[in-house]
């Protein structure tokens, strides 16, 4: 059986949130509204008609949910920052309120000898500077800079640890090309503007925070999959490959100075061309102290012609009758030791933390408890799969659980659950799940 003593003594276990998810109060307390807010609000965008504007309650309730990551036993506690509480139209004026809420959060935090990470951009842009262009017009650089100095400099004393930017793929794709998440941008025009201002502050935002804040321990994460080709036919390889360049190497080449991955895939030269990507190489690079992977599922493709520009379609596990979580995405923790290997091979990653991973499934609260066995299964599976490639000198260090409870899951709303603890979102009770049970002697052992 696994331990967590396996991965050595300073491996660094947490356990993972994003503001727009939890906190709640998205109209209160000086905040201003958010792409998500104003996404949530407009019908038939998130399943059956779920709203954020109280989610889990997190700004009332943080307290008691910081005392449920340690009694979780958990060492560190992940959390964005959203930008419109703190700077309401995204610039100029400052919230006291919001700068004083985080505040608390930190430091109820470091009372319980949890050591906070925060993320600075987990996807809840101001409505404001949306209304400007957002990540589509060059203006959301200068703003986000500010918002950066304004963080590093106000709780720079107090946390050394910082994401820039949660998942650039993640928000850039679903919500500048395919219009599925705030705020319902498509197209790719839209896509590669929005990929271009994410890579620049991306790096601009690891600069700031070098300078700001002493001993800081600055990353960024990437979501990540490994890409299968559905057959080894030459189409079907080429097809992966192209999805590998859009859904794993897109941020993290021009991240390390490598710029876009066009060789591999001549839509990207396009790009490139119509950005002048060459000219900002230097600008897109920063040497992160850590990198973040996040991993949820692979992906198996297969050539298809009638798919615009990426001409590849996924072959869901469903249809293939491989194990999947509620959301359909398939179980595979070989694929969790692959795509960790392939980010690996870069020379300059230096080090790798799993910011994110879990699944979610169709919970039920029977007699006062979940018996989320699946869930638990899910993480031995990966752990397992994380413990080798850390045993084959894998520069991991840490790993975070995603998600500490039930939560606003973007489009999905309510229904998908990724939580170790249930939430109750009629009466806000929170209960441990067997597999927060499962953590807490894991973390013991
Ligand atoms: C995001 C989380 C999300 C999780 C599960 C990640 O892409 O960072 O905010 O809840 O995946 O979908």
């Amino acid at each position: 059986m696994i331990k967590s003593t396996d991965f050595g003594k300073d491996f660094l276990w947490g356990v993972a949130t994003a503001a727009a998810q939890i906190e709640g109060t998205s109209d209160m307390y000086g905040k201003g509204p958010s792409i998500w807010d104003t996404f949530a609000a407009k019908s038939g965008k998130i399943k059956k008609g779920h709203k954020i504007n109280v989610t889990c309650d997190f700004y009332h309730r943080f307290r008691e949910d910081i005392a449920l990551v340690k009694v979780l036993g958990f060492k560190t506690f992940r959390f964005s920052i959203a930008w419109s509480r703190i700077l309401p139209f995204g610039k100029g004026e400052v919230n006291p309120e919001g700068i004083r809420f985080y505040h608390n959060v930190i430091d109820e935090c470091l009372e319980h000898g949890i050591v906070p990470y925060i993320t600075l951009y987990h996807w809840d842009l101001p409505q404001a500077l949306e209304d400007e262009g957002g990540w589509t017009s060059f203006s959301i650089n200068a703003a986000f800079n500010t918002f950066v100095s304004i963080c590093a400099i106000e709780y720079g004393d107090k946390v050394k640890n910082w994401i820039v930017i949660n998942e650039p793929f993640g928000y850039t794709s679903l919500g500048y090309m395919l219009g599925v998440h705030a705020p319902g941008k498509t197209g790719l025009s839209n896509f590669f503007s929005a990929v271009h201002h994410t890579a620049l502050a991306q790096a601009e935002g690891g600069k700031i925070l070098r300078a700001e804040i002493n001993n800081a321990n600055i990353g960024t994460t990437f979501s990540c999959s490994e890409i299968l080709a559905y057959t080894q036919s030459d189409n079907d390889i080429l097809a992966a490959k192209r999805v590998d360049c859009l859904m794993n190497r897109l941020f993290i080449e021009p991240t390390l100075g490598l710029g876009f991955p066009s060789a591999d895939w001549d839509v990207l030269e396009k790009f490139q061309i119509e950005y002048g990507t060459w000219r900002h190489i230097d600008r897109y690079k920063f040497d992160f102290d850590f990198i973040g992977l996040q991993n949820y599922f692979p992906l198996t493709v297969k050539y298809n012609a009638f798919i615009p520009v990426i001409q590849a379609w996924e072959v869901k596990a469903k249809s293939r009758k491989k194990p999947h979580t509620a959301m359909g995405w398939e179980i595979n923790a070989d694929s969790f030791y692959n795509i960790i290997k392939q980010f690996s091979s870069y020379p300059d990653v230096k080090n790798i933390m799993i910011t994110e991973n879990g699944a979610a499934y169709h919970d039920k609260v029977t007699d006062g408890k979940v018996n989320d066995a699946e869930r638990i299964e899910y993480f031995q599976l990966y752990l397992s799969a994380l413990l080798k490639a850390k045993n084959e000198g894998m520069p991991i260090t840490g790993y975070m659980a995603w998600t500490l409870m039930d939560n606003f899951e973007w489009a999905e709303g309510f229904n998908a659950r990724f939580g170790l603890v249930h939430t109750d979102f009629k009466t806000q009770e929170r209960l441990i799940k067997n597999s927060g049970y499962w953590w807490q002697k894991f973390l013991k052992s």
